[in-house]
């Protein structure tokens, strides 16, 4: 299976946003990654709903909208409502895990969970085999364009022993730090989604780039 990837708009220009969404709507990209941030779990705030509708109409990709908020439980039938596909949470800010799981499929939207980079895999043992996705941080969340964090390599692979173990489907997505050098290394140790913000968006060419991306397969070693 070719590897998913999930451009991140984050990193788009927000002054030519429609020239972005095209470029995304000509190329291989599977899913638009859409980082929403409140200031409060993380350090940095970035866009919310008329930003959401906006991009919903115009992108002919899956919305996979990622919450890096306190509540997100809170507007889980509004991003329904914006369009997304799949509404991803935060390990860290969802004590009640379960229920808002439950909360986003009964919407009709797929469930993904995200983990910090200092959250270990196995705090996931209860609720693989509930969601679609599991979103790795490969960077502290709030901002694009930072460095991978090595450690996350293991830390796929330990996941994708996990979803074995379970008998999970979950896709394992990464974020942060996605770039020519660490992608194949990913998708080698399990990963079968990437996204890329600041790579995919600084190429002169990213559809060709979001194209060397997408062909990424396990056997593809360095
Ligand atoms: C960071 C966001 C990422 C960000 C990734 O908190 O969750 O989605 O856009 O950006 P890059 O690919 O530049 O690391
Ligand atoms: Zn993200």
């Amino acid at each position: 299976m070719e590897t998913i990837i999930s451009p991140s708009l984050l990193s788009a220009d927000f002054l030519h946003l429609d020239r972005d969404i095209e470029m995304i709507n000509n190329s291989e990209a599977d899913w638009i990654h859409m980082d929403i941030m409140d200031g409060v779990f993380v350090p940095n705030i970035s866009f919310g709903f008329p930003v959401l509708k906006a991009v919903g109409k115009a992108c002919k990709k899956p919305m996979d909208v990622h919450y890096m908020i306190v509540h997100p439980e809170n507007y889980i039938q509004q991003t329904a409502d914006a369009g997304a596909a799949l509404m991803s949470v935060h390990y860290e800010t969802c004590p009640h895990l379960h229920r808002t799981v439950q909360q986003i499929h009964q919407t009709g939207m797929k469930a993904g969970v995200v983990l910090n980079p200092s959250t270990p895999v196995s705090v996931l043992e209860d609720i693989i085999c509930d969601v679609e996705v599991v979103l790795l941080m490969s960077v502290n969340p709030g901002f694009g364009g930072q460095s991978f964090i090595e450690g996350t390599i293991n830390k796929v692979k330990r996941l994708r022993e996990l979803i074995a173990r379970e008998g999970s489907h979950a896709i394992i997505e990464i974020d942060g730090g996605v770039q020519d050098e660490t992608a194949p290394r990913l998708v080698n140790a399990g990963a079968n989604a990437l996204v890329s913000g600041s790579y995919v968006f600084k190429q002169k060419d990213p559809i060709a780039t979001i194209h060397d991306l997408k062909i990424l397969r396990p056997q593809n070693q360095l």
